[in-house]
């Protein structure tokens, strides 16, 4: 049975570096993310095997109107995802911190819970849950909301992993510092990307691709693995 896989976030970096595998294997893609233009973009690039819409997941009602199109879904990618404004202790912005928390956490869960509702059942049914490494050592300094969604996102997977097998797998990916636009607030120029790239034992940024080998493995391929966080981040923790 073809497998139907519905990724969020799957307008710019990991998420479209995933879908284009997806497409690649024969399989039907179905793109949500929050820009129209993104969107348009991969539509234009990825052709009929993808379904695009525009949904920003922190919007129950946007997220629950765009499941009624879900029909026949088998596999989940949960990768929307956003850093946030970095922020002292001192000055912090409680909105920005609902901000975080309501795109990367629930929204993330309301996701969950439509996929779910709407799944069809196939031999390989999977989730992927876009953690970081930030979720285990807290981010970097600024980013204490951003680590704090992750490390939430490593105990829904665990959670979601125990609730719902054994029909569904549940894992989690760790990234490190990968090459998307998310990291352009941090890196702004070579410099920064320099510094970056020496305290990472493989001495390089990460690419989208590279995510999306580990997700597609998850995806389809690692039948006895659930409830498992694997870090992708050049041996960086
Ligand atoms: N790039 C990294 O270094 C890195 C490291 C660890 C984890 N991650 C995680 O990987 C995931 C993908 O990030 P990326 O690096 O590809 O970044 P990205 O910015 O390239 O992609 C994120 C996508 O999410 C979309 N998005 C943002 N808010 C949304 C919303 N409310 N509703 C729907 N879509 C929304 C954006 O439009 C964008 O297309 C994120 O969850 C991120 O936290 C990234």
């Amino acid at each position: 049975m073809t497998a139907k896989v519905l990724i969020t976030g799957a307008g710019s970096g990991i998420g479209l570096a995933v879908a284009r595998r997806v497409v690649a294997r024969g399989m039907r893609a179905i793109l949500w993310d929050i820009s129209a233009a993104a969107l348009q973009a991969a539509q234009d690039e990825l052709g009929d095997s993808a379904e695009v819409r525009q949904v920003d997941v922190s919007d129950v009602r946007a997220v629950t109107g765009a499941a009624a199109s879900l029909e026949g879904v088998s596999h989940l990618v949960n990768n929307a995802g956003i850093l946030g404004r970095q922020m002292d202790w001192g000055d912090l912005d409680p909105s920005e911190i609902a901000r975080v928390l309501a795109i990367n956490v629930t929204g993330f869960m309301q996701v969950a819970s439509c996929f779910i509702a709407a799944r069809r059942p196939h031999s390989t049914a999977a989730i992927v849950n876009m953690a970081s490494i930030a979720g285990e050592n807290g981010g970097a300094p600024g980013f204490a909301s951003y680590g704090a969604s992750k490390g939430a996102i490593i105990a829904l997977t665990r959670a979601m992993a125990r609730d719902f097998a054994p029909e569904v797998r549940v894992n989690a990916l760790a990234p490190g510092i990968i090459d998307t636009p998310i990291q352009e607030a941090v890196m702004a120029d070579a410099a920064a990307r320099a510094r970056a790239a020496e305290g990472i034992p493989m001495q390089r940024m990460g690419s989208p691709d590279e995510v999306a080998e580990a997700t597609e493995w998850l995806l389809f391929d690692a039948a006895y693995t659930t409830g498992e966080i694997i870090r992708i981040a050049g041996g960086r923790r």
